[in-house]
C-alpha cells in the first residue's frame, strides 16, 4: 500500500483525514486501517495520534478489523426498515452463517450495519464493496450471493 500516493492528493488537514482514510482502506486487501498504518498517516500528516484514533473510532465507514472479499453493508436506516430489511438481514445471516459485525471463515464475506446510503428509492437496499442494490427480495439476494459464491 502507498500511502504516499493518496496522501499525496490532499492538503495534509485534519478535515481531510475521512477521505484519505477511507482511500487508503480501499486500496488495501482486507479493508480495514490497522493502528500501523493509522500511525503511518498520523506521523506523514503531523496529526497527534491520539486524533487520529478519535477520527476513527467516531466514523462507522473506517473498519477497525479485516473484512472479506464482499463486504455487504444492510442499510439500518428508517426506509429500509420499513420495507421489512429484516428479511432479507435474517437471509444472510443463515445463508453466511456469521452475525453482523462478522466475516466468514473462508474470509469471502463480512456482514455489517451502515447508515443510508441514499438508495432509500429503491429499498430495502444492501451495498456489496460500495454498490448498491435495490428493490430487493430474498430470493433476488439469494441469487446474488449464489454468483457471488460462484454458483450461478
Ligand atoms: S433508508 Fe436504506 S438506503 Fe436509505
Amino acid at each position: 500500500m502507498n500511502i504516499g500516493k493518496v496522501l499525496g492528493k490532499y492538503e495534509h488537514k485534519v478535515e481531510n483525514l475521512l477521505p484519505i482514510l477511507l482511500e487508503i482502506q480501499d486500496d488495501l486487501q482486507d479493508k480495514y486501517i490497522t493502528p500501523d498504518i493509522a500511525r503511518a498517516v498520523s506521523e506523514e500528516m503531523k496529526i497527534p495520534y491520539s486524533q487520529m484514533s478519535e477520527v476513527i473510532s467516531f466514523f462507522a465507514a473506517i473498519n477497525k478489523t479485516p473484512k472479506g472479499k464482499y463486504h455487504i453493508e444492510m442499510c439500518n436506516s428508517t426506509v429500509c426498515k420499513v420495507n421489512e430489511n429484516f428479511l432479507i438481514e435474517n437471509y444472510l445471516k443463515d445463508t453466511l452463517g456469521i452475525q453482523i459485525g462478522e466475516t466468514t471463515e473462508d474470509k469471502m464475506f463480512s456482514l455489517d450495519y451502515a447508515p443510508c446510503f441514499g438508495a432509500c428509492d429503491v429499498s430495502p437496499s444492501i451495498r456489496i464493496n460500495k454498490r448498491a442494490y435495490g428493490k430487493l427480495s430474498v430470493e433476488k439476494v439469494r441469487k446474488i450471493i449464489n454468483e457471488l459464491r460462484g454458483e450461478q
